[in-house]
């Protein structure tokens, strides 16, 4: 797509993205408390959205974490520019910048009914997906997914 910009998150992002959450989550609620102001004030320089007209039609908030991981918080694309490349752009600007501040692999995780982020990281070549029960500590299982760097 090229109309569309990949920028460093900035000032207001985050209330655009929690005003107009449904348009990247659907009715899935629970990632909402989970976008907390850090990932924009203490972690923007690994914060990027993706604009077209203006808007944000997609984003994703990481970070490196000191293992050495790029680690993906949150990747969404509005549903009306999915599969247009733009998660791919995300990653691909997110990885550079994860690189260039030391980090060697790439971590992310799903749940297990999120099939359609499990496809979209095989496409971007994650190729150990380990499902880990009770990773977050609510009795239910993850799909940690990783991949080295460089992408
Ligand atoms: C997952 C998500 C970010 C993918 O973004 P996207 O912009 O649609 O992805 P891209 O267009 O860059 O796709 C990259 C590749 O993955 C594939 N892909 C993307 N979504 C897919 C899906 N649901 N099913 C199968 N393949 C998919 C694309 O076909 C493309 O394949 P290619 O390499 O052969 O061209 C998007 O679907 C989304 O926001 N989902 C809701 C939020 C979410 O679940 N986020 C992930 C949480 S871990």
């Amino acid at each position: 797509m090229s109309d569309v910009t990949i920028e460093p998150a900035r000032d207001g992002d985050l209330a655009e993205i929690l005003r107009t959450f449904e348009r990247f989550w659907g009715d899935w609620d629970f990632p909402r408390p989970l976008h907390h102001p850090m990932f924009f004030c203490e972690f923007g320089d690994t914060a990027f959205v993706a604009r077209r007209d203006g808007e944000i039609a997609g984003y994703l908030l990481g970070f490196v974490a000191p293992t050495g991981d790029g680690y993906i918080h949150f990747v969404a694309v509005r549903d009306d520019a999915r599969t247009l490349g733009l998660g791919r752009r995300l990653y691909e600007t997110f990885a550079a910048a994860a690189a260039q501040r030391g980090a060697t692999a790439l971590k992310a995780l799903t749940s297990l009914e999120n099939t359609g982020s499990q496809a979209f990281h095989r496409r971007m070549v994650f190729t150990d997906m380990t499902e880990v029960p009770d990773y977050a500590g609510s009795g239910r299982a993850r799909i940690v997914m990783r991949r080295s760097l460089p992408l």
